[in-house]
């Protein structure tokens, strides 16, 4: 049986409590799980409605438990390097909310520090839990768009639109250097490589801070720059396009955090010689596959769902199933994993420090190539076969 420790325990951390719960409950060998947060309240809010009393105000406690096999890390960006290092030289498996850490670099040692010690390590790129994009992938890696000419897309919000709001993701020493790239961008990015195969290898970028000031609240307390109740001057982009191109093929993309109106909006098309393929967040459950609409009827796993049907944590548990079926199996079973690894979290950050330093200069930065060698062509039966240890797929 696995016992897990959950780090943080907002928004994400109660999303991956949830997740642990639902994956014990379809018979996943996964024990009630530990929780750490440094606010108090934050633990009483899991005690309430978990029924978790299990709890520690202290992360480094916690994981050094010796009955603690998996460290779930969902705490600010900037923390993730340290908890996620800790946990592996202590020798635990590490689920790590995205974006690994907050550069290259950091996770460069993660990586290493995992492969020394054949330990799993997951990045929570929950988009790619998602059905469609599941499907997508295989429709591009089995060669049925043809030759893939281009991808495009986005990734927008609004909910930073007012400079009244502010969150812990504006301060670069809780966020990183990076936030709507590092936040958005690099979902998108990896995504995109997820579904095509292939990682842009060179990029120029574009960043840009359109709402300059943000009244910053009182009761923020977790933030560590040093004014408060003020108008901050913010330094880290709202805003950013992005154009690549892989070894393959072009692409581009756009996010932003302050595009009022938009809750949540992720899409991703890519062209091909033969059909091409599009996806938003917005009917998340289909695919649009032109130049004949009536495909999406050749989907039927896909067209048989309504529009509004959540997808989103039905996401979350297949990337988290994945991880734990890895962490079950050892790391031999990886290349049926739905899960990013270690490197891809590594590669998504390279790519976000190529784009702040293309901002930076207004150049074309490169990227050196990282072979997709776990994306190579995977038939859909191979893909959704082999599952030796029981665990449901
Ligand atoms: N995969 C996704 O789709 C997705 C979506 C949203 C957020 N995220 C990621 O999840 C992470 C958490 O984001 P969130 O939206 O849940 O934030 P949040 O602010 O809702 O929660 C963060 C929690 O961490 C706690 N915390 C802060 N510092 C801590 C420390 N040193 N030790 C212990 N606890 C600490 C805070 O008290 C808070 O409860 C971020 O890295 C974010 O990028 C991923």
């Amino acid at each position: 049986v696995i016992k897990a420790a959950v780090i943080g325990a907002g928004n994400m951390g109660r999303q991956h409590i949830a997740t642990l719960r639902a994956l014990a409950l379809e018979g996943l060998p996964i024990e009630d799980c530990v929780v750490s947060d440094n606010e108090i309240a934050a633990l009483s809010r899991v005690a309430e409605s978990f029924g978790i009393t299990d709890t520690s105000p202290d992360w480094i406690n916690t994981i050094s438990r010796d009955d603690i096999d998996v460290v779930h890390i969902c705490t600010p960006n900037s923390t993730h390097f340290a908890i996620a290092k800790a946990a592996l030289l202590r020798g635990k498996h590490v689920i790590c909310e995205k974006p690994l850490a907050v550069n290259a670099e950091e996770c460069a040692e993660l990586v290493a520090l995992a492969a020394e010690s054949g330990l799993t390590g997951a990045v929570c790129f929950t988009y790619r839990g998602y059905e469609a994009i599941e499907r997508a992938r295989r429709l591009c890696l089995d060669g049925a768009l043809g030759d893939v000419h281009m991808v495009r897309g986005g990734f927008v919000q609004g909910w930073l639109a007012s400079a009244m709001r502010w969150d812990w993701r504006i301060d670069p020493s809780l966020g990183g250097p990076s936030r709507a790239m590092a936040d958005l961008g690099s979902h998108w990015l990896d995504l995109a490589t997820f579904v095509t195969g292939e990682s842009p290898i060179r990029l120029v970028a574009d960043l840009q801070v359109i709402v300059r000031h943000r009244r910053r609240q009182l009761d923020d307390t977790r933030s560590s720059a040093q004014v408060h109740d003020a108008d901050v001057a913010v330094t880290t982009e709202d805003y950013g396009s992005v154009m690549f191109q892989t070894d393959r093929f072009p692409g581009a993309f756009t996010v932003s955090q302050v595009s009022k109106g938009y809750e949540n909006t992720f899409w991703l098309e890519v062209d091909g010689s033969e059909a091409s393929l599009s996806w938003t967040s917005e009917e998340p459950t289909r695919l649009r596959l032109l130049p004949s609409n009536d495909a999406i009827d050749a989907l039927p796993s896909i067209s048989g769902h309504g529009n509004t049907e959540p997808a989103h944590e039905p996401a979350i548990q297949r990337i988290l199933r994945s991880a734990y079926r890895e962490i079950w199996n050892g790391l031999e079973t990886s290349s049926q994993s739905v899960h990013a690894n270690l490197a891809d979290g590594l590669r998504s950050a390279q790519l976000v420090d190529a784009v702040l330093k293309s901002a930076a200069t207004h150049q074309w930065i490169s990227v050196p190539s990282n072979a997709p060698e776990r994306y190579a062509f995977q038939s859909a039966g191979a893909a959704s076969s082999a599952n030796a240890s029981g665990i449901p797929d």
